[in-house]
């Protein structure tokens, strides 16, 4: 069990380092490495989206922005908010090159800067796994969701990417099987350190690795969280990439043993 002070060290050590990750994972996203949220999660998010047209959104640890941004292009008038300073830098320069009306704020999912029932939905990509008190930031979300608003997130999928994961491949290399592990260990802050998979080698040489704070929870402990907070689960959705999408991008081809990803659409009665 943490306690309060645990808790605010944890805090303060997962936002230092989102904010030492931001610049290289603006670089490497830009560039197009992070190849599962743009070939693959980002379009299955959408396509399970409702229409959000002329609705009011908030975007939850949104990076430097290339979601809020596919939101806002979906007709939302989007809220960023990010708890790296660096992050939301990048994300309001892009805004004041290219303006798709977003906002952006510095703020900490645990305590959004708003009022009571503002945002008719929420969003957060692959964001709510790098927090901790998950059952809390699922509260504050619900607070500032407008009766029957919705928070549609995705996360690591709790069931095949606990903390430890590995793909069995076959002599050809082509990923044929799932080794999973610690599905029930108690992770809240271990810090785990990868780059984007296809980062080629050149640029691993000249960049650091990103150090990345896992919270993970089991299947039904999120569910726990979700109905505690009062939401009503709608909808679920895992990616899986097609056979040519496997094909094209073969990072992704071992979304088709298991998946890497689970979104889910929340209402708020
Ligand atoms: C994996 S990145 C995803 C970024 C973006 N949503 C995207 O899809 O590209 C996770 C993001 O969550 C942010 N984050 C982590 N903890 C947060 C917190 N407590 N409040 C707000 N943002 C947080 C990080 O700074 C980081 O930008």
């Amino acid at each position: 069990m943490v306690n309060q002070t645990d808790n605010d060290v944890l805090k303060r050590s997962a936002a230092d380092h989102w904010e030492a990750n931001a610049e290289t994972w603006t670089k490497h996203a830009r560039a197009g490495y992070d190849i599962y949220r743009d070939a693959l999660h980002t379009p299955a998010f959408l396509q399970m989206l409702p229409n959000i047209k002329g609705l009011n959104g908030l975007d939850v640890g949104c990076g430097e922005g290339a979601n809020t941004r596919s939101l806002a292009r979906a007709g939302a008038t989007m809220t960023g908010i990010d708890i790296a300073p660096t992050f939301v830098r990048h994300a309001t320069e892009y805004e004041q090159k290219e303006p798709h009306g977003i906002r952006y704020l510095t703020a900490d999912a645990l305590h959004l800067p708003f009022d009571d029932a503002q945002f008719d939905f929420a969003s957060a990509f692959m964001s709510m796994m790098d927090m901790p008190q998950q059952g809390d930031v699922l509260k504050e979300v619900f607070r500032i969701l407008k009766p029957h608003g919705f928070f549609q997130f995705t996360i690591l999928h709790p069931c095949f990417v606990p903390p430890f994961r590995k793909n069995i491949r076959d002599e050809n290399g082509k990923a044929v099987a799932v080794q999973v592990a610690d599905y029930f260990a108690n992770i809240d802050g271990s810090v785990e350190t990868w780059w984007f998979s296809s980062l080629p080698q050149a640029e691993r040489e000249q960049s650091k690795p990103f150090n990345i704070p896992r919270f993970h929870r089991t299947l039904s402990e999120w569910i726990g969280m979700i109905t505690a907070a009062g939401f009503i689960l709608e909808a679920s959705v895992e990616p899986m990439a097609s056979e040519e999408l496997a094909a094209q991008e073969d990072v992704v081809a071992d979304t088709r043993i298991t998946p890497i990803a689970w979104i889910v659409r929340l209402r708020k009665s």
